[in-house]
């Protein structure tokens, strides 16, 4: 990638600065794509184009809008999209995420398509469109547009930029035809889309689905021997390619020995000797499925009594996207069910722990880690996920080999881990009967297990993810030459 020209576009910022009084506060988003493209844009500095969100974000920048970060020791830059309110309630709150979010995971939310927020979305998208050019250094840049916010980009790079290998990556899933039809703005969704010269999903069957939604809906030439898309005289290769996370880890996330962390996760908690726990870690997100894990729980107390008291599930929950009623309703129905079931099964006079310990709150990785290290097991329960990378994450954080991973078998990752427990969420005797499973799993068949999982994650790095997407545009790139 050297001497290329290198532009990431999402609609997320990897660094996001806060003012608290006097000072700047620097944050760095709970999301899975800035995880994933961060390690990578480190090692390529380059420049991520992103909507400057933070209340300090226009004090830092220069006269370009750009700012070079980690803050700490600068490697690449990130240059600042400003929006305005309208904009953002149109564009991000509306149709990306009252429309494309609940379209593309099908989770039973029913999805809300305005007109007003379809206009917003078309102007962000050409803003974004504008500092893509405005950024490029040559007529033939890599560009790596992130995600379900801007769907439209592609195209109107490909208008203004015909040379440059754009490269998209959609991190959710993407539905069947039918389920598709919903948008009112199917055609041109597609259409922006296939601007793309590489368009990449996580799993093989959400490429199957988005190549059967442009054989349905578009009058376009569709390849199934090559998955490529000819459309308005540019070719689309549809490939898969799944997210990973770094590795290997951060050394200063394993720093602290897997004893100490239980250690102090118990003087924490108040939680006594022995007492056994399992982690949950999402956005509060009503794709997550964290009601599902909730009642899992608690069938697992019905039906085996000798856990109460002895054991806790830790749900870490950041806050979300709060300003969209149907987030209000979840965070209130997640509150609700906590609460009924510490009730139920709580401490009855005694000082036994909870058996829901719900942390609403914005947690750092370091801490994050030093849950995953010390807990007996991990549940990801989502309803429906592009990949899901705290599955990853987990195992990455277990060099001990030890730790039970409980994973939904609608993410992407339960592709790629069959040896966790695999799930339906929608099944709560099922998923009670794996935390029994996993609370009770022999020390061998735990190492057995995570071994192989460790020995996957470490061969399919996040590294390996981006530099698959990117070899295959070298590829493409110099076959574009030779036809010159
Ligand atoms: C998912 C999406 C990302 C998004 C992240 C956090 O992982 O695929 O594009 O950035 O959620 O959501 P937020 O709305 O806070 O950016």
């Amino acid at each position: 990638l050297r001497g290329d020209d290198v532009i990431v576009v999402s609609n997320r910022e990897p660094y996001i600065h806060q003012r608290r009084g006097e000072r700047i506060e620097v944050q760095q988003p709970a999301s899975g794509l800035v995880t994933a493209l961060e390690p990578i844009m480190r090692a390529c500095s380059g420049t991520w184009i992103a909507h400057g969100s933070g209340s300090a974000d226009r004090e830092v920048v220069d006269r370009h809008d750009c700012v070079g970060v980690p803050p700490e020791n600068p490697a690449y830059k990130i240059r600042r999209v400003w929006l305005s309110a309208e904009e953002e309630a149109g564009y991000y709150y509306g149709f990306a995420n009252e429309g494309l979010w609940p379209l593309c995971h099908i989770a039973h939310v029913r999805p809300i398509f305005r007109s007003s927020d379809w206009a917003h979305y078309v102007a962000v998208n050409r803003k974004f469109a504008r500092s893509v050019v405005a950024e490029a250094r040559t007529k033939n840049p890599i560009v790596l547009v992130q995600d379900y916010h801007l769907a439209l980009l592609p195209r109107m790079i490909r208008k203004e930029m015909p040379e440059a290998t754009v490269i998209t990556f959609w991190h959710i899933p993407w539905p069947n035809p039918e389920s598709f039809a919903i948008c009112p703005w199917r055609q041109e969704i597609l259409a922006g889309m296939l601007g793309s010269s590489i368009l990449g999903f996580h799993t093989q069957f959400h490429c199957n689905n988005f190549v059967d939604t442009v054989d349905r809906f578009m009058e376009a030439r569709v390849d199934r021997e090559n998955f490529t898309v000819s459309f308005g005289g540019k070719s689309t290769a549809v490939r898969r390619y799944p997210i990973s996370v770094d590795w290997p880890p951060d050394p200063a996330l394993l720093a602290k020995p897997v004893e100490q962390c239980a250690a102090d996760m118990r003087a924490l908690n108040n939680f006594p000797a022995g007492h056994r726990f399992c982690i949950g870690v999402d956005r509060l997100d009503y794709t997550k499925g964290i009601l599902e894990r909730f009642r899992a729980v608690e069938r697992l107390l019905e039906l085996n009594p000798e856990w109460i008291g002895k054991f806790s599930l830790i749900q870490v929950a950041a806050p979300t996207r709060s300003s969209i009623d149907e987030y209000q309703s979840h965070e209130a129905q997640v509150r609700a069910l906590a609460i009924r079931i510490n009730e139920r099964f709580g401490r009855g006079g005694r000082d036994l722990p909870l058996p829901i310990v719900l942390k609403v709150e914005h947690h750092d990785a370091g801490q994050v880690y030093e849950y995953y290290r010390a807990a007996d097991c991990c549940f990801v329960s989502s309803l429906h996920d592009g990949m899901n990378l705290v599955a990853k994450e987990f195992v990455a954080a277990r060099d001990d080999e030890r730790g039970v991973l409980i994973l939904s078998q609608f993410t992407g990752a339960a592709r790629e881990l069959p040896e966790a427990l695999i799930v339906n969420p929608y099944d709560t005797d099922q998923c009670a009967a794996a935390l029994h499973l996993a609370l009770t799993m022999p020390v061998d068949e735990q190492r057995n297990r995570m071994r192989l999982m460790r020995g996957l994650v470490a061969e399919f790095n996040v590294y390996r993810w981006a530099g698959r997407m990117l070899l295959d545009a070298a590829s493409m790139r110099q076959r574009s030459h030779l036809v010159e």
